[in-house]
């Protein structure tokens, strides 16, 4: 399907509104959910019924909104990933939070146009917030503006991050990485939500975010949102492949140059 801008303008209140149909789901099935219902994907990887029912039911919708598009979805695989558009889901981000009980989980869905993200999506559930961008018309939460941050450097700046969950391989440098973070910034915060980390360094409340081993529908809908609210994204070598290289770093201008230095001098880009 070929999608022009005009279209994509017009495409982006039905996606919105779909969006919060799934978020509205999500919220009813979070004061219930029942712990025997977890399924194990891999070590520390939790997966419900929830997380599989909101991807469907955002497919069936987006389907409907632009027929014949491809998926790159976590819980379902990809499918039609040669077609010119293609969404990038990520049905609930922060899965292991809306488990325990900690309301901090969002959905991200972003728009791929012959491979540049044009839309990105993240829906803050239990907070009812939408944060989202079109590429090129700057980013908003519920429709107000956003902009990144102006802290000037490390020193005044509160930094979010993700931490490994699966494979502690390269455990000690990143508590060595952790620690300088600690010695140089205001602080650090890990919200269990990659695409809510983006979304808060977007509004200036983080004023940047680091992470490895992500994956596109973690960061595809953030990392946009971010850049049009005048952030800077990159991988952790400072070049463009972060939504399917697994590192990204984005923040404000200043803190990002800081944050790609401070990290560049402990990462070896061969085992991040
Ligand atoms: C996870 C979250 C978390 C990040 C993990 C992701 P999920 O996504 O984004 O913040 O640290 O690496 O896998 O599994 O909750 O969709
Ligand atoms: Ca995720
Ligand atoms: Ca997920």
């Amino acid at each position: 399907m070929e999608i022009s801008p005009h279209d994509l303008a017009a495409l982006r209140p039905p996606v919105l509104e779909a969006i919060r149909e799934v978020g509205a789901f999500i919220r009813s099935e979070y004061s219930e959910f029942d712990p025997k219902d977890i399924e194990v994907k891999g070590r520390n990887d939790l997966v419900s019924y929830v997380d599989r029912t909101a991807e469907a039911l955002l497919m069936e919708g987006l389907n409907r909104l632009t027929p014949g598009c491809g998926f790159i979805n976590e819980e379902s695989g990809s499918q039609g990933i040669d077609q010119p558009a293609v969404w990038i889901i990520d049905p609930l981000d922060g899965t292991t939070n809306f488990i325990h009980g900690i309301p901090v989980f969002s959905i991200s869905v972003a728009l791929q146009l012959e491979g540049a993200v044009v839309l990105g999506c993240v829906y803050d559930v239990p907070r009812d917030e939408m944060y989202e961008a079109l590429r090129g018309g700057g980013a908003r939460r519920n429709e107000i503006p956003l902009s990144v941050s102006k802290t000037p450097g490390l020193p005044d700046a509160l930094i979010a991050y993700g931490a490994m969950h699966s494979s502690f391989l390269n455990l000690e440098q990143f508590l060595q990485l952790l620690g300088a973070f600690m010695r140089q910034s205001r602080g650090l915060r890990r919200l269990g939500s990659a695409a809510l980390d983006l979304a808060y360094t977007a509004a200036g409340i983080f004023d940047g975010f680091f992470e490895s081993q992500l994956n596109p529908w973690d960061v595809a809908a953030g990392s946009l949102i971010v850049a049009e609210a005048g952030g800077l994204v990159t991988d952790y070598y400072g070049g463009s492949d972060f939504i399917f290289g697994r590192s990204i770093i984005a923040g404000n201008p200043g803190v990002h140059a800081a944050m790609r230095e401070l990290i560049g001098s402990f990462v070896d880009p061969e085992c991040s």
